[in-house]
Formats: structure tokens, C-alpha cells, sequence
């Protein structure tokens, strides 16, 4: 509580917006849904920060249109995934973020970072969890034959693809469907799904008792 009493102190985050940051490794078209979602005035937030593994991510393009700040932590210039995380961790202090936005950010975060943002840290999964969890959510709901597929914004816990789901939007698999199709299909529901999940987190509409989220 101390940190927002501070924040609303400074003049770049009016009291009644969150502060959002963003953890994103590539292509970064949900984080771009959010940013124009903001900029609309339909999240009450400021965009604080973008923080990538990946030096080569086009998200970095998106955050320098918007204004965004930048910071890379280059994986691979790290000796241990210990190392990575300790800087991580540093830049997502440096946010002082309300909100950390999981958008397409491609590696599993250490306990530490979850137990320390737990409830403040969200996730997009191009699958319906519980089902098809991990990487190639959409192949392998190809492989498995199902007949809807869709996407998943929850909170992040320390497993993957396991904390409470916030939002869940579906799409029908279509008997042609390879794995682009269906995945561009999921994609045009992430980018209003993960919005909606984080106006709702901003408007302190969420309610979280154990795995259930109830929306005000
Ligand atoms: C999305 O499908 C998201 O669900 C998954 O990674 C992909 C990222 O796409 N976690 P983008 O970088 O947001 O375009």
C-alpha cells in the first residue's frame, strides 16, 4: 500500500489509474491491444514499462511507437537462469506496477518473482485451460481433435498455466483448421480478451477466492 501512497504522489499516475507493465518476448500484438486500449481511456492506466527477454522482439517497436519505456534483459547474456532472474526482478521493481501483463512472454518465471507480484501478475494462453497447457497450445488442440478451441487470461501461481482464470473466450475448430488457422482465429479473441481482463483488474472489479475469480 505504502508504494501506490508514493505513486499517487507522482505526477505521471493520477490516483485513479493503475500503473501496467508488460513482460513480452516477440511479435507482441496483445500488448498492442492493451496499449490501444488504454489509449482509448478504456483501461484506467498508464503504461509504465515494457520488459523483454529479447533483444530482437518487435513488442520493443510497439513500446517505442507508444512511448513506453524499455527495458531488455537479455537472457543469453547471462551466466544462470538464477542471474536472469535477479535482474528481472530488479527491472520489474523498477516498474513499480500495479499490474504485470504476461503478453506472449515465452519463459517460465521463478518463485520468487511470482510469490513477490502474486495476485498482480497476469497471463495469456491461446488454449481453454486446464487443457493444452505449455508451448504449441493450438497444435496440440489439432492433434487432440477437439471441436472448440480459445484463449485463457488468468493470474499467474507458480505452475504453468495454473492460476485463476480472469477471462475465457472460444472459437469453433473448423474440420480444415491447421495449426496457423486456428491459431490466428484464437489470436482476434486474445485481443479482446486480455483488455477486458485488464480493465477489470484496474477497475478493482476482481475478486479472488482461492481458484475462483468473481467479477463485480
Ligand atoms: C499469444 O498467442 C499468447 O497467447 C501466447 O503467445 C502469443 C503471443 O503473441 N502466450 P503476441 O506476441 O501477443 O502477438
Amino acid at each position: 500500500m505504502k508504494d501506490r501512497e508514493s505513486d499517487s504522489m507522482d505526477p505521471e499516475t493520477p490516483v485513479d489509474k493503475k500503473r501496467i507493465a508488460f513482460l513480452a518476448s516477440g511479435r507482441g500484438s496483445n500488448f498492442q491491444a492493451v496499449i490501444d486500449a488504454v489509449a482509448a481511456a478504456e483501461i484506467p492506466a498508464v503504461c509504465v514499462g515494457l520488459i523483454t527477454d529479447n533483444p530482437g522482439a518487435y513488442a520493443i517497436e510497439r513500446a517505442k511507437g507508444a512511448g513506453i519505456p524499455v527495458t531488455v534483459v537479455d537472457y543469453a547474456r547471462f551466466p544462470s537462469k538464477a542471474a536472469y532472474e535477479e535482474a528481472l526482478l530488479s527491472a520489474m521493481r523498477g516498474c513499480r506496477a500495479d499490474l504485470f501483463v504476461l503478453a506472449g512472454y515465452m519463459r517460465i518465471l521463478g518463485a520468487g518473482i511470482v510469490r513477490e507480484f502474486s495476485g498482480r501478475m497476469m497471463n495469456i494462453h491461446p488454449a481453454l485451460l486446464p487443457a493444452f497447457s505449455g508451448l504449441h497450445a493450438q497444435r496440440q488442440a489439432i492433434e487432440y481433435g477437439v471441436k472448440v478451441a480459445g484463449c485463457t487470461v488468468h493470474l499467474v501461481d507458480e505452475g504453468m498455466d495454473t492460476g485463476p482464470i480472469v477471462v475465457q473466450r472460444c472459437v469453433p475448430v473448423l474440420p480444415d483448421d491447421d495449426e496457423t488457422a486456428l491459431a490466428d482465429r484464437i489470436l482476434a479473441e486474445e485481443h479482446e480478451a486480455l483488455p477486458l481482463a485488464v480493465k477489470l483488474f484496474c477497475e478493482d472489479r476482481l475478486e479472488v477466492a482461492g481458484r475462483r475469480v468473481r467479477v463485480r
